[in-house]
């Protein structure tokens, strides 16, 4: 067995013959010896091959090239003066190697897996065992362990029992598309992958287990982000007797915990809390990245009574206005003009834009806009000179997505946003539902087992509020959870809220409907995403980093080559026929 961690030899060890394994990171030939950094999992260890030593094994050692893997014998030695490589942990010392064994040869690379430099990403993730030798992604694969460590370590000290939860499962489609899997013994019926255990961990809460966790892997078949894939893990957790204060204060404690036994950092702050109509306002967004300014300001009651139509009609049909100063505006004219192209993409008719110089608004619209609501821009939102205001009018869910992402855009262009800065805080007070235009009813914004805020709210969808939360940081959604209805009754008014019938709620949830006949605990809980906190530690923007096995946007796995063709004969046996179409 391998004794030895390369990149952890010290001066301490000099003098002493050990064997060492790993692969060949460099290679440095000056004639009649030969350098070889020699890399296992912990770092770097320079080995070296002399003739005068090694007299028939040189010509193997000659032989070596990148990433061959290989065994060595020699005694560990102080480098010459010259030699010390003070960015090497293990620069002082060295490995005069008498014996050399090839354990595996290796082939030309595709790729330089020792430059921390953009590879193509297709390639990477075909190679994905030679990309995962990169020092980038091993430290975030070592990363996550210790992550994953964490909130085992914490969960375990606070009685939380590790639970494990179906794969195949009931399909229950709310939300998003569920992954189907064929039953071979049941013709024609079809398990779904579980888009997250939430029902199984009510389920137990049920049972009596109280505090449940699960580190559980999660399947959704939606479009994939640069922070979304379709199989993603969370730190999935339930508990019973709680309300949202000890939840929310048992998830902060969870997360400064993580944050400080997996990473070093000191949260030394409250979360701060926002409801959600709050960060909407402010932030356009239900995950704001409050580590900047640039906030949302409100223009719906100065632009109502204006004679400007694009925003006096707008505001007549149920919109509202809202701006952001750019202090110090930097964009030029034609940089403005392009914003609007920017807001497009979010459902906004355009952007409206006021430039003040020499104490004076310019722009399109300042010619139109009268001077007294023009004066109370100035006033109220203390415009100076060399600032930018940038208007959008319209539908609020238009308005704060176009203001919301036009701000990030803003915070980017002129780099206000500080790095390494952790901003975390809570969302509150979530809508219970939100009206669907494509299914003319409305769905819930969590799921359907939230509890509402309460049973006589519900005859208004549209203003009814839910116990749900969501832990915002640095602008990513990290968690989401809510308090669960736990009684029958209110469990039916619902689904009747949902527009969904009895009839159809047995079909779709029968069982759990069931279960909560049965003594049923106040409960609730909160998933975390796995991933994104593994992104936000390794200050990566690309999911896929933080994925051993991650699967492309297209939803592949470019190294196994899923999905594949599978034989006739296995579908066959499912009684499943391909139609004709773009695959035969
Ligand atoms: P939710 O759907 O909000 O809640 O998911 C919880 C957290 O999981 C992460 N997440 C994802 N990460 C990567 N790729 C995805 N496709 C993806 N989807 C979600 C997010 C999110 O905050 N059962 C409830 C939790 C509960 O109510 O207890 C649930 O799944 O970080």
């Amino acid at each position: 067995m391998k004794k030895y961690d390369n990149g952890k030899f010290t001066t301490k060890e000099v003098g002493e013959v050990i064997t060492v394994y790993g692969w060949v990171n460099k290679r440095r030939d000056m004639g009649g010896v030969i350098f070889v950094d020699l890399r296992d999992r912990s770092g770097l260890l320079q080995v070296v091959f002399n003739r005068q030593f090694l007299k028939d094994d040189f010509a193997l050692a000659e032989s070596l090239k990148n990433e061959y893997c290989i065994k060595v014998t020699g005694k560990l030695q102080k480098r010459s003066e010259s030699e010390i490589n003070p960015n090497l942990p293990t620069g002082e010392v060295e490995l005069m190697v008498d014996n050399l064994s090839i354990l595996s040869e290796a082939e030309a690379l595709p790729f330089n897996i020792y430059e921390d430099k953009e590879i193509n990403e297709q390639i990477a993730l075909k190679y994905r065992y030679l990309d995962l030798r990169r020092e980038k992604l091993k430290n975030i694969m070592m990363l996550r362990h210790k992550i994953n460590r964490a909130f085992r370590s914490y969960l375990d000290n606070h009685g939380f029992i590790d639970f494990e939860t179906p794969i195949l499962c009931k399909s229950t489609p709310e939300g998003a598309r569920d992954y189907l899997v064929p039953s071979r013994v049941n013709r024609g019926m079809f398990y779904a992958l579980p888009q997250s255990p939430q029902l199984f961990k009510q389920v137990l809460m049920i049972s009596g287990f109280e505090k449940y966790y699960q580190i559980a892997k999660c399947f959704r078949d939606e479009d994939l982000r640069a922070d979304r894939q379709s199989e993603f893990t969370q730190v999935d957790i339930e508990m019973s007797f709680i309300n949202q204060e000890d939840i929310l204060v048992m998830a902060e404690d969870l997360i400064k915990h993580v944050w400080k036994e997996a990473a070093g950092f000191e949260i030394d702050y409250k979360f701060p809390r926002l409801t959600y109509e709050e960060a909407m306002n402010r932030f356009g967004s239900d995950k704001p990245d409050t580590r900047f300014g640039l906030e949302l300001q409100d223009l719906t009651e100065e632009l109502r009574n204006t004679s400007m139509n694009v925003f006096a009609g707008a505001i007549a049909d149920g919109g509202i206005a809202k701006c952001i100063v750019v202090k110090n505006n930097q964009y030029s004219r034609n940089e403005i003009d392009r914003l609007t192209d920017f807001v497009k993409i979010y459902g906004a008719k355009g952007l409206a834009w006021l430039k003040y110089d020499n104490n004076e608004f310019t722009g399109v619209i300042a010619k139109n806009l009268e001077p007294e609501i023009q004066n109370t821009i100035k006033e109220k939102f203390n415009v100076e000179n060399g600032d930018l205001v940038v208007i959008v009018c319209g539908k609020p869910k238009v308005v704060f997505a176009a203001l919301g992402a036009l701000r990030l855009k803003i915070g980017n262009d002129f780099n206000l946003i500080p790095e390494n800065t952790y901003n975390f805080l809570f969302i509150t007070d979530f809508p219970m539902f939100e009206y669907s235009e494509s299914e003319n009813r409305y769905v819930t914004t969590h799921h359907p087992f939230t509890m509402p805020e309460s049973t006589q709210k519900l005859n208004d969808p549209a203003n009814c509020l839910s116990v749900a939360y969501d832990l915002v940081l640095n602008g990513y959604e990290l968690g989401g959870g809510s308090i669960r209805i736990h009684n029958q009754k209110m469990q039916s008014e619902v689904f009747k809220a949902l527009g969904i019938s009895e009839e159809e709620a047995k079909r779709k949830f029968g069982f759990f409907l069931e279960a909560l006949k049965y003594g049923t605990p106040p409960h609730g809980g909160i998933a975390f995403g796995l991933d994104r906190i593994v992104m936000l530690l390794s200050n990566t923007d690309n999911i896929r980093d933080v994925i051993t096995f991650p699967k492309t946007q297209s939803a592949s796995d470019l190294m196994c080559e899923a999905p594949s063709e599978v034989e006739i004969k296995q579908l066959d046996e499912l009684g499943i026929a391909l139609i004709k179409g773009d695959k035969e």
